[in-house]
């Protein structure tokens, strides 16, 4: 069966959360942060970082029922979602606490994709799923290894998602080099998701609600996590390794020359890589959660720049766009960013839509790819 010889055209989203009951039910349990505590008229507020600005935000049905989740597929017209736990995962957990959880979270994950609708008349479904890997310190590489065939043998989990700590020394740590090894035998995708941003100082004392730390703290962090995993040499040890950049790679490929030159002239690490640091780049996935169109036109082209630095091919402008393109795919970040006033559909989404639409030098074909074709073969579908 091949998706690409049919004429359908879905609509993919690969950025959309989940805080399955499961997990919403821990949250609930806890008195420190990350919580669901109970707050006026019936109504639960969540707070994920002890020190997070305005007490938190309000939580509901969205982030835990699937009837939402298919609700708010079907008005945007999104056919198939890579679902995904959303941050702090397992973050907060003991060593046993998380082993646990990771084995029932994945579990309730594949249920609640493979009891979901089909999609169309098709064999696909209209939902899969990102599995967890048990990612806290004192935690043994047998028991993540477990989680990765565990997800690799659940017939809708298609990868898994993953924040920046690793097992607590971030993820350039050589320990977890057979991690890496086991999701690349395995080909499940890695979704990189920032959770904790940058140094919370760094956004002054004016209440700024969550803008700093949503705009600039994510982003810097999922560049951070980037370039430490380049510097170490993962991509040269597991070539084959598949890893998607949440929110268009952050900050990342605005620096990729950056970093390349400041390795290029570094005497500790100038000769440590195979490659030039931008060549890495084009080994990468990324979102199109990045709501401009030009942002996403730079990305596609920094993405494909990268081969300059394997074959000495020139840099061919809007070709260069196109190519990279396939390296880009549509996501929302729901539950996350509803509109703020009432609305048919959410700002959010529509944004990343229209700016997909109008990409300066994509055409249809690369339009539709990022709106889903990417997506079904990035996941094998
Ligand atoms: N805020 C979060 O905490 N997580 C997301 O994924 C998006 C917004
Ligand atoms: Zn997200």
């Amino acid at each position: 069966f091949s998706f690409s010889s049919m004429s359908l055209k879905p609509l993919v989203d690969v950025h959309t959360h989940v805080y399955l009951p499961r997990y919403a039910a821990w949250l609930r349990s806890r008195s420190v942060a990350p919580k669901i505590m109970s707050a006026e008229g019936g109504e639960e507020r969540l707070l994920i970082l002890e020190n997070e600005p305005s007490g938190g935000r309000p939580v509901g049905p969205q982030y835990w029922d699937r009837k939402e989740k298919l609700r708010f597929m079907d008005l945007h017209g999104i056919d198939i979602s890579f679902v995904s736990t959303a941050n702090p995962w397992l973050d907060f957990l003991s060593a046993a606490d998380a082993h646990e959880l990771t084995l029932g979270l994945n579990n309730d994950l594949e249920e609640y994709c493979s009891t979901g609708p089909s999609y169309s008349d098709s064999v696909l479904k209209r939902l899969y799923g990102l599995g967890l890997l048990p990612l806290v310190p004192g935690i043994t590489v047998e028991a993540i290894v477990e989680a990765v065939n565990q997800i690799a043998a659940a017939p809708h989990l298609k990868g898994l998602i993953m924040g920046t700590k690793g097992i607590g020394k971030g993820l350039d740590d050589e320990a977890l080099d057979p991690v890496w090894q086991a999701i690349e035998a395995a080909s499940l995708v890695v979704f990189l998701h920032p959770h904790y941003g940058v140094d919370s100082n760094a956004w002054g004392d004016k209440d700024n609600g969550h803008v700093l730390p949503l705009a600039l703290g994510f982003p810097f962090e999922t560049a951070t996590a980037t370039a430490r995993l380049i510097l170490s040499g993962v991509f040269d040890r597991f070539p084959s390794l598949r890893i998607l950049l949440a929110h268009s790679g952050g900050a990342l490929p605005q620096l990729s020359s950056r970093l390349a030159s400041c390795i290029d002239h570094d005497p500790v690490v100038a000769s440590r890589l195979k490659h030039d640091a931008r060549f890495y780049l084009g080994k990468l996935y990324f979102d199109a959660v990045a709501y401009g169109p030009e942002e996403l036109g730079f990305v596609s082209e920094v993405v494909s720049r990268s081969k300059r630095f394997e074959t000495g091919s020139t840099i061919k402008g809007e070709a260069d766009r196109r190519e990279g393109s396939q390296r880009m795919l549509f996501g929302t970040d729901h539950p996350f960013f509803p509109p703020l006033t009432s609305t048919e559909k959410w700002k959010s989404v529509v944004e990343n839509l229209e700016a997909i639409a109008s990409v300066p030098g994509w055409g249809e074909s690369e339009k539709d790819g990022v709106r889903g074709g990417n997506a079904l073969s990035l996941f094998g579908l």
